[in-house]
């Protein structure tokens, strides 16, 4: 599919066949959303995939108002990883391994030591600004490979955690409902560019 017409056409589905999505296309979409860019390479987010029923009835109980959590083939639940500490270290050991250059071990190396001593806050917004990007291979990877998806940001992040078993660290920030639609686009309206640009 062109890559134009894979914008335009993809949508925020709301309702879903009750239709699984075969193993080996779930594992192509994984793919792609691997490839995902980030700051610094660090790759801050972890994916947990939903696609047992009664999981995923159970998450629908704490967020009634998105009936595309139940309906759909697999949630693809995007989390922030936030142990900073951790990923730093994991980094620096992967570049080692993947023989990046001395001089841009140490300046990558540099800025994850500064942005440690940001507040939590921004440190957490800017790790969620780069699973959100996961997120956006998600949802146009899921149109490349035919199927439907809708983000959702709407649902209680904690209750989430504790209903899917999730490690304090890694902090649930979009759900991505992956699956075939069971209903039609709306039509499509955004902004003109005149009110976008600056
Ligand atoms: C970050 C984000 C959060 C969203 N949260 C929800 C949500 O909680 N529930 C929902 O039904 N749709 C949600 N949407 C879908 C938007 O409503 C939808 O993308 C927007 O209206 C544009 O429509 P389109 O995606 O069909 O082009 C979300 C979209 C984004 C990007």
């Amino acid at each position: 599919m062109d890559f134009k017409d894979l914008l335009t056409d993809r949508y925020a589905a709301k309702a879903f066949q009750d239709r699984t999505i075969p193993e080996e296309t779930i594992q192509e979409l994984l793919e792609m959303i691997r490839l995902a860019p980030s700051g610094l390479n660090i790759q801050p987010w972890r994916i947990k995939v939903v696609a047992d029923r009664a999981t995923k009835a159970e998450l629908l109980a704490l967020a009634p108002d998105e009936p595309q959590i139940g309906g759909c083939s697999h949630l693809l639940v995007f989390c922030a990883h936030t142990d900073w500490e951790a990923q730093t270290q994991k980094l620096g050991r992967t570049m080692k391994e993947k023989t990046v250059p001395d001089k841009i071990w140490g300046i990558v190396m540099g800025i994850a030591a500064e942005m440690a001593t940001e507040p939590e806050d921004e440190l957490y917004a800017w790790i969620v600004g780069n699973v959100y990007m996961a997120a956006t291979y998600g949802l146009l990877g899921a149109e490349a490979l035919g199927l439907d998806a809708c983000p959702m940001t709407h649902f209680p992040p904690a209750e989430f955690s504790r209903v899917l078993g999730l490690p304090d660290a890694v902090k649930p920030v979009l759900l991505v409902a992956v699956g075939y639609a069971a209903d039609e686009p709306k039509p499509k309206w955004r902004y003109p560019l005149s009110d976008i640009l600056l």
